[in-house]
């Protein structure tokens, strides 16, 4: 087994994801065995659990993830995932604060937050630190404020 799929193998989602890189599209890996890109299922308190160790996968540019079965927030730890392109995590009941740590996340292309509880200025985003996003998908929230956005580039869904 890869050390990519030893990692996946022991993530705490409620969907297995033992087949790793033939698991189909919820994992997509390079020839070398390196998970390029995942979707995880996980239970509102493995949540924290679930990004420590999705941490561990170098390669990963592309992670969506589905929570389930009560509120909880984005953990400090998604800060350490510096090579993330494309984030989702839509529909999964999370409330603020967005951490802190969401400044390191400077590679984002695509952020999908759509449909949760954030109650919170849209500064906590940190729009101007992520200059190679094109895609930003905030609908069905309660972001404050307004949203000055000098980057006419940006599909932006905040309705
Ligand atoms: C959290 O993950 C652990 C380890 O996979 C599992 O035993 C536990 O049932 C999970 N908790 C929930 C609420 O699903
Ligand atoms: C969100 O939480 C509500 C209860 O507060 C629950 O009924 C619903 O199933 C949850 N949604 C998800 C995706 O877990
Ligand atoms: C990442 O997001 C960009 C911009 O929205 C998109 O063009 C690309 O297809 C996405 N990649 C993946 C793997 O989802
Ligand atoms: C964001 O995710 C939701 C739920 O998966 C989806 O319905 C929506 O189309 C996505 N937004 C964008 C801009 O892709």
């Amino acid at each position: 087994m890869s050390a990519d799929c030893a990692v996946l193998a022991s993530l705490p989602v409620t969907t297995s994801l033992a087949g790793c890189c033939n698991q189909g599209a919820q994992v997509v890996c390079t020839n070398g065995g390196r998970v390029t890109s995942l979707l995880a299922d996980v239970a509102a308190p493995n949540l924290s659990a679930l990004i420590d160790g999705v941490a561990r996968l170098p390669a990963l540019t592309s992670l969506t993830v589905r929570v389930t079965g009560g509120r909880t927030v984005i953990p400090q730890s998604i800060g350490s995932l510096t090579n993330l392109q494309n984030l989702t995590m839509a529909n999964c009941n999370l409330t603020s604060p967005i951490p802190i740590s969401f400044g390191s996340l400077t590679n984002l292309k695509s952020l999908n937050l759509s449909r949760n509880f954030f109650s919170e200025p849209f500064s906590s985003l940190d729009i101007d630190g992520k200059p190679s996003l094109v895609s930003i998908d905030i609908s069905y929230n309660d972001f404050i404020g307004f949203l000055s956005l000098n980057r006419p580039r940006i599909a932006f869904t905040a309705m």
